[in-house]
């Protein structure tokens, strides 16, 4: 489908179909989930204002492959966040290996993209609510035929996606307000809906949730983030291993 005629389906968040509508795709037809037509667009200025955009999330792609931020990271004795690719590994390492994988906050795509890569025969879907961001990773990741990514808030599309799974499913929760253009709903994160999302699935499904930043959780619920020991409390309810690693909280299932 040419760009010009792609049709956006957004789940009844105006907020998003507003960024469509002032990012100015042309000829793009915004909808709602109930298929209501939000707005038909028409323009081609904004198309620049599009490229300008995406230009600025590329020079932001190369700057983080051009930063020593591993060297950076040893000198600062290994302390958190770790580089991106360290995280990667993790991910990597404790995986169910036939599992599909969704992720929360597709932001520049770097592990959707290292996800798709390495699990080639795995469904990567990737969650973004702020449109330009899904705009950009569209583009960037065009060529991944097993990457489907979803405008949307977890907290409005979480429930479907892992609803429509039937057995493994690998969960990279990681999608929460980070400053600059990303996405801020009520609270800065949305970890306490999406694990009992999760939750609500798990007698049918077999799971390895990771949940990224682990040093953020203070207990302070008004910002979303609840205390580690609820996470653990959730990870032995549902019968899962759960460790820690590079700042990242481990739940797998047991295996039956
Ligand atoms: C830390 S970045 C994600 C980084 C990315 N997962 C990676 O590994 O490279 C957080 C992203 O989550 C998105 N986000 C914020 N609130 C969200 C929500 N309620 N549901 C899904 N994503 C959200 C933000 O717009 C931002 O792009």
């Amino acid at each position: 489908m040419a760009e010009e005629d792609q049709v956006v389906t957004v789940d009844q968040d105006l907020g998003v179909a507003e960024g469509a509508r002032n990012l100015g795709y042309a000829h793009m037809s915004v909808e709602s989930a109930l298929g209501k037509t939000l707005y038909d667009y028409d323009s081609t200025m904004g198309r620049d204002l599009t490229l300008i955009m995406h230009l600025k999330l590329w020079l932001k792609v190369f700057k983080r492959l051009l930063r020593p931020s591993s060297l950076l990271w040893v000198s600062q004795n290994f302390n958190p966040p770790a580089p991106q690719r360290v995280k990667t590994k993790v991910l990597q390492r404790y995986a169910f290996l036939e599992g599909n994988w969704i992720e929360t906050g597709t932001y520049l795509g770097d592990t959707t993209r290292f996800l798709a890569k390495t699990f080639p025969s795995a469904r990567v879907t990737s969650l973004e609510p702020d449109f330009t961001l899904f705009s950009f990773n569209k583009s960037r990741l065009r060529k991944f035929q097993n990457i489907k990514l979803v405008n949307s808030a977890s907290e409005n599309s979480l429930d479907d996606l892992v609803s429509n799974e039937t057995s493994t499913i690998n969960l990279w929760l990681d999608g929460h307000f980070s400053g600059d253009i990303t996405f801020r709903g009520q609270t800065l994160s949305p970890i306490l809906e999406e694990l009992q999302i999760i939750e609500r699935n798990i007698p049918r499904l077999k799971v390895c949730v990771f949940v990224d930043d682990i040093r953020d959780f203070s207990g302070d619920e008004q910002t979303g983030y609840p205390s580690k020991n609820k996470l653990v409390e959730w990870a032995n309810r549902n019968n899962c291993e759960w460790h820690i690693e590079m700042d990242i909280f481990i739940a797998k299932s047991r295996v039956w």
